[in-house]
């Protein structure tokens, strides 16, 4: 199949790769031609926010594919796209402490804890970290598959925070907030569907062996 054979393919991951940087080099060129508009740390703010949340989307997705398209090979990309939305997520969060903030610290401390919409944003930010610190291989041997797997379902808690973060923080227009969060349901519910399919599948399979013993 020629799909599969350009999923697998090594360079593969250098087109990926420069795609994604595509939103921040926008930013970058948009800055040197003074085109970021007439408050360019808001355009900056929302640029890098939605970015974080698309890539959230779409690293959530990647398990999803696989199993509707016939395609593992798309795990290849799952770390790569996952850290990408670590990187935006880091500008964001950048982009309030300096540019928005001037790091004072107080003034932050005061924000996450009474602002409802950053306290969200802050938990869906601080979720991320871990997921970023131990995606490699050597984390998954230290920490063993299973448990790396569940502390990597914090991508779940991040994904509905940044959600929830953006639905509070629109003033009037929820319709965007809205759709994101359609999509992130439909991510996370195809997954309830696909666990309960294994386990019935494995209890069919323990009923059949059942049966075999007792012939
Ligand atoms: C998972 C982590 C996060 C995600 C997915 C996320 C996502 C978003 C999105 C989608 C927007 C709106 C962009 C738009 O209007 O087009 C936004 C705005 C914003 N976010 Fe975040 N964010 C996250 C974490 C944070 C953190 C940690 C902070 C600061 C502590 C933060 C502060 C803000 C601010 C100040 C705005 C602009 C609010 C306004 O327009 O009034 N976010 N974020």
């Amino acid at each position: 199949m020629p799909w599969k054979r350009l999923l697998t393919a090594r360079w593969m991951k250098i087109p990926v790769f420069t795609l994604c940087l595509v939103p921040v080099l926008l930013l970058v060129w948009k800055y040197f031609h003074q085109d970021l508009g007439a408050n360019p740390v808001e355009f900056i703010t929302h640029a890098t926010g939605d970015w974080t949340l698309r890539f959230l989307a779409i690293t959530l997705a990647v398990s999803p594919l696989r199993r509707l398209l016939g395609l593992p090979e798309l795990v290849r990309f799952r770390r790569m796209l996952g850290l990408f939305a670590f990187f935006y997520g880091c500008l964001h969060f950048t982009t309030y402490l300096w540019l928005d903030k001037f790091f004072d610290f107080s003034e932050i401390g005061k924000d996450v804890l009474k602002r409802p919409f950053i306290t969200a944003g802050f938990a869906g930010f601080v979720a991320m970290a871990p997921l970023a610190l131990t995606s490699t291989a050597g984390w998954i041997r230290r920490l063993g598959g299973r448990r790396w797997q569940m502390l990597h379902r914090l991508i779940y808690v991040s994904a509905i925070a940044g959600v929830v973060h953006y639905y509070w923080l629109v003033k009037s227009d929820v319709r965007k907030p809205l759709i994101y969060g359609a999509i992130v349901f439909v991510l996370l519910a195809e997954r309830v569907v696909a666990a309960r399919r294994k386990s019935a599948a494995g209890r069919a399979r323990g009923a059949g062996a059942n049966l075999a013993a007792i012939k």
